[in-house]
């Protein structure tokens, strides 16, 4: 039987608020609380109980220019973050993250947040990659940390502030597709209950996209397996561009075989990468910051280091992670989570010896296109930004942009409360200035989700959805990977766009509705398949290196009189857009001024 007939319709229940929010995440869970404090009627549909969510994976800090442990201001953190992104952020939307910054983590501390604590009592703060004093002099200690459990600290905390305030949860709800109306407006989302397999309407004034990123669209990846990229999957398949989504960042140290990530903090507390003659190699690409260059940086050198043959083990397919000097007292009290992941995932006492570690997949410095308040902007006209009604998007799913080409670490966890709370500042606004009523649902609501659920209810035969998703990540893996080439991202793209039918052709065996994941994972194929076709069509069409885009063909050296690392301003100092509909491209600028002080000229990046 099929999941919905039109005669169910009339069974369907339409539930309405002020705001939905999908995801429960750091960024949507700080939205929520915004809404909840204002008393709007808020619900937050999430995939996973949300203290499970990907945000936990951010261990090792939340940036901020606190200065606690060395001179820090926001200018410096300003600059750190315009050269980590390769010149590709935002200027505007970065000068506003690094200026909140301080006020964002000391009103997390007042909630309650457990940073560890320096003897005076001030937030512990460790340094991070690409993180420098007085403009790339020397690295600063910016990351406040709660050991190497940031994210989950950050989790608990705002979930409990939302319990307080009475947020209402619809957790184990998956969102299927958005609401639009005939002029473009979101009016909401369709979803289902993964308990009951019931299909329900979310009608709100306002819809808020906080769905994480799709790190699973890589075979090797940090990424839990709630990541397959919802939102932009939803997004693209409603008519609206992806952005920037060539830029996915490795993070140097997931263990080798396994992916599980080890904080970046490793190396803030003084770890150090090591070949197979035992050399900290980071000194030769890097002399000032070593270690602790930004990740595009230090991914590429071990890469590097494994392609000349000075990998570690008998297949020399991997470098170590070397924190045996640290001592077990600083790496039990500082990284316990990294002394367990060791254990449990390499079979390696760290206290005792190296950790084998290779370049993951972590991070999608791309996604839904937003201006700072969270609202999501597409093209009319001449004009690129304007803004989609009642739609926002925050967090790893967006791209408003601050990462740019990459992102720093610790700027992922800050990323999510400045702009949750922004977004949440906009909509109480948007919400309080709007009529009482709900914009009237189009007919034929449902009618979309109905087709994608009960084609797949009604299958007979076809293919198995893992396999399926294991093809798009293999694909993936090969041709968009640390470095890339142009004939390999052009193999790619072709081989993608080969996948279509077999995307179509899912077979669902199980027919059941109650909790009945495997059409939840066939439903997220679906997902992985718009992400992995923007990623490598963009891939393809940029003709030059930046940040985490490294294209051997177009490589050149730091000093490049013209295109300094390959970098083409000229030409390619612009955002990629990408369309569902015929894969089509467009391309609009970067927002060189900052709201405030000067711009931060290009200029080589070396560190
Ligand atoms: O390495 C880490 O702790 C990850 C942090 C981040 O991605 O920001």
């Amino acid at each position: 039987m099929a999941v919905l007939s039109k005669d169910d319709m009339s069974n369907i229940k339409t539930l309405n608020f002020d705001a939905v929010i999908v995801g429960g995440g750091g960024s949507g869970m700080r939205a929520s609380l915004q809404l909840a404090r204002a008393g709007l009627k808020v619900a937050v549909l999430t995939k996973v109980f949300p203290t499970r969510s990907h945000t936990v994976a951010a261990q090792g800090g939340i940036g901020a220019s606190l200065g606690n442990m060395g001179e820090d201001n926001w200018h410096y953190h300003f600059y750190d973050t315009v050269k980590g992104s390769d010149w590709l952020g935002d200027q505007d939307a970065i000068e506003f993250m690094c200026r909140e910054a301080p006020k964002m983590v000391y009103e997390l501390e007042h909630m309650g947040m457990p940073f560890d604590r320096n003897a005076d009592g001030t937030i512990y703060q460790r340094p991070f990659g690409g993180h420098s004093a007085n403009y790339g002099e020397k690295a600063v200690p910016r990351a406040c940390a709660a050991a190497d459990r940031t994210g989950h600290a950050l989790l608990h905390t705002l979930y409990q502030k939302n319990l307080e305030l009475g947020t209402q949860f619809f957790v184990e709800w998956i969102a299927l597709d958005l609401i639009r109306n005939a002029d473009g407006d979101v009016l909401g989302v369709t979803a289902i209950d993964q308990e009951t397999g019931t299909i329900g309407v979310f009608q709100a004034k306002t819809t808020l996209f906080a769905t994480g990123g799709a790190g699973r669209i890589y075979a090797a990846s940090t990424n839990a397996y709630i990541n397959t990229g919802d939102g932009l999957g939803m997004a693209a398949r409603a008519g609206i561009p992806l952005q920037d989504m060539e830029f996915w960042q490795f993070h140097p140290t997931g263990v080798a075989g396994a992916g599980v990530l080890l904080t970046e903090g490793c190396r803030g507390e003084g770890g150090v990468l090591r070949n197979c003659n035992g050399e900290p190699f980071m000194e030769r690409y890097a002399p000032t910051l070593k270690d602790l260059a930004p990740r595009d940086f230090v991914s590429r050198s071990m890469d590097q280091e494994i392609k000349e043959g000075r990998g570690c083990g008998p297949n020399k397919d991997y470098v170590v992670l070397d924190l045996t000097h640290l001592g077990a007292e600083t790496i039990m009290k500082r990284l316990p989570s990294v002394y367990e992941i060791g254990k449990k995932f390499a079979n390696v006492d760290c206290t005792k010896e190296p950790i084998p570690v290779v370049p993951t997949i972590h991070y999608q410095m791309g996604g839904i296109p937003t201006n700072i308040h969270g609202q999501v902007v597409a093209p009319k006209g001449d004009n690129p930004n304007v803004v989609v009604k009642g739609f926002y998007a925050i967090g790893e799913c967006s791209c408003v942009s601050v990462h740019g080409a990459n992102r720093l670490g610790t700027n992922s966890l800050l990323d999510l409360v400045v702009f949750g709370k922004a977004a949440g500042d906009h909509i109480i606004e948007t919400v309080r200035n709007s009529n009482s009523d709900y914009q009237p649902l189009p007919a034929g609501v449902l009618e979309q989700t109905m087709a994608r659920v009960n084609a797949l209810q009604n299958t007979q035969a076809g293919e198995n959805a893992q396999d399926v998703a294991d093809e798009i990540r293999r694909v993936m893996q090969q041709h968009a990977g640390v470095f890339r080439t142009q004939s390999v991202m052009d193999e790619g793209v072709k081989k993608i766009l080969a996948l279509a039918p077999r995307v179509k052709n899912i077979h669902l065996k199980d027919k059941s509705q109650v909790f009945n994941t495997a059409r939840i994972e066939a439903l997220e194929v679906e997902n992985l398949f718009e992400v992995a076709k923007a990623t490598m069509i963009s891939a393809a069409a940029r003709r030059e290196c930046r940040g985490a885009h490294t294209v051997v063909d177009y490589e050149r050296p730091a000093n490049d009189p013209v295109h300094p690392n390959g970098r083409n301003d000229e030409e390619w100092m612009k955002h990629t857009l990408w369309y569902s509909v015929d894969n089509r491209l467009e391309y609009k600028p970067v927002r060189t001024k900052p709201l405030t002080v000067d711009t931060v000229p290009p200029k080589a990046r070396t560190f």
